[in-house]
């Protein structure tokens, strides 16, 4: 069957996950967002790649970097951008997502970023839709956040150069966690072999070795000798009931301290898609630590949403 992000080209017309996209579209994106990183840099931070494109950035939960990264992203490629409000939109009378989606359409949109809570909403809304609209996805449930995997990739390529012979741990809440998802795939795809998912049995899914990445429950274990570390927050809004002892309990167990940072290699990362949660999964003098690179993430994040904006668009 054919991958629905991809054209009969094969090329990239939405970004909806990174499962399944070849090794070539991912290092084509990443080369992509070096090119625009030096943007940022000039006095005038715009290129003309979406002049006369209308983005529409439809957020239906909440979000801080992605929304403002897209919308940045966007400006700088010249796009007309429209931050549609769900809480005072019509969505709060009743009107179904499909006929929102259809209203846009009709008002000449040519991009959809999507961020909802449901797993798939993103595929739905490209299958509904025309061919000559593209559809990026922003998250959705705890199935994939694509363009967040891209910049993950984008900060150790930046960091370690190759992804060929990194240990990579990923901490916490793997259970509920979009961003773990992504970054497994994409890190797969891109040549990373010691992958480590940390955390405890009830927020482990089920069948995840499945994804190539090693379960460790021990983080004196899991930690030892890895070049880079990825630490998740506790995702209680997706929680059905208690899974852990307490907020505290879990920091004893698997938050990141100095003592625990210490496992890794001298010239680990630390990484967080955010937003993060102080003295639960990372301790302050780490997150603020000479180690974290948890705010370049932030701003690689703009290059790198600049890179799919074009590369969909172009397509
Ligand atoms: N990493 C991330 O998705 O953050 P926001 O929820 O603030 O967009």
């Amino acid at each position: 069957m054919r991958n629905p992000q991809l054209n009969a080209n094969g090329e990239l017309t939405h970004l909806l996950t990174i499962e399944g996209l070849p090794r070539e579209i991912l290092t084509h994106i990443l080369d992509t967002a070096t090119s625009f990183i030096s943007i940022a840099e000039r006095d005038v931070k715009k290129v003309p790649l979406l002049r006369g494109k209308s983005v529409f950035n439809l957020f239906f939960e909440s979000s801080t970097r992605t929304r403002t990264t897209f919308e940045i992203a966007a400006k700088r490629l010249s796009a007309d951008v429209v931050n549609l409000n769900i809480n005072t939109s019509s969505q709060s009378k009743g009107e179904s997502l499909l006929d929102t989606i259809d209203n846009l359409a009709a008002m000449n949109a040519d991009m959809f970023v999507v961020r909802h809570s449901q797993s798939g909403a993103a595929h739905m809304i490209a299958r509904h839709l025309a061919p000559h609209f593209h559809v990026i996805n922003a998250g959705d449930g705890r199935h994939a956040h694509p363009t967040q995997g891209l910049l993950d990739a984008y900060t150790i390529r930046h960091f370690k150069k190759d992804f060929r012979g990194l240990s990579v741990a990923i901490v916490g809440d793997i259970l509920h966690s979009r961003v773990a998802r992504s970054l497994i795939h994409a890190l797969n795809t891109l040549g990373t072999t010691d992958l480590r998912a940390i955390g405890p049995q009830t927020l482990m899914p089920s069948g995840v070795e499945q994804l190539g990445i090693r379960v460790y429950h021990d983080m004196s274990e899991g930690l030892r000798n890895c070049d880079v570390i990825v630490m998740l927050r506790l995702q209680n809004e997706r929680m059905r009931g208690p899974l852990l002892p307490s907020a505290q309990e879990f920091f004893k167990t698997f938050g990141l301290t100095p003592e625990k940072l210490a496992l890794a290699k001298p010239d680990a990362i630390v990484m967080h898609p955010g937003p993060m949660n102080r003295g639960v999964e990372i301790d302050s003098s780490v997150a603020d630590g000479p180690q974290a690179v948890i705010l370049q993430q932030v701003t690689f994040g703009i290059a790198v949403r600049m890179a799919v904006m074009s590369i969909v668009a172009s397509h």
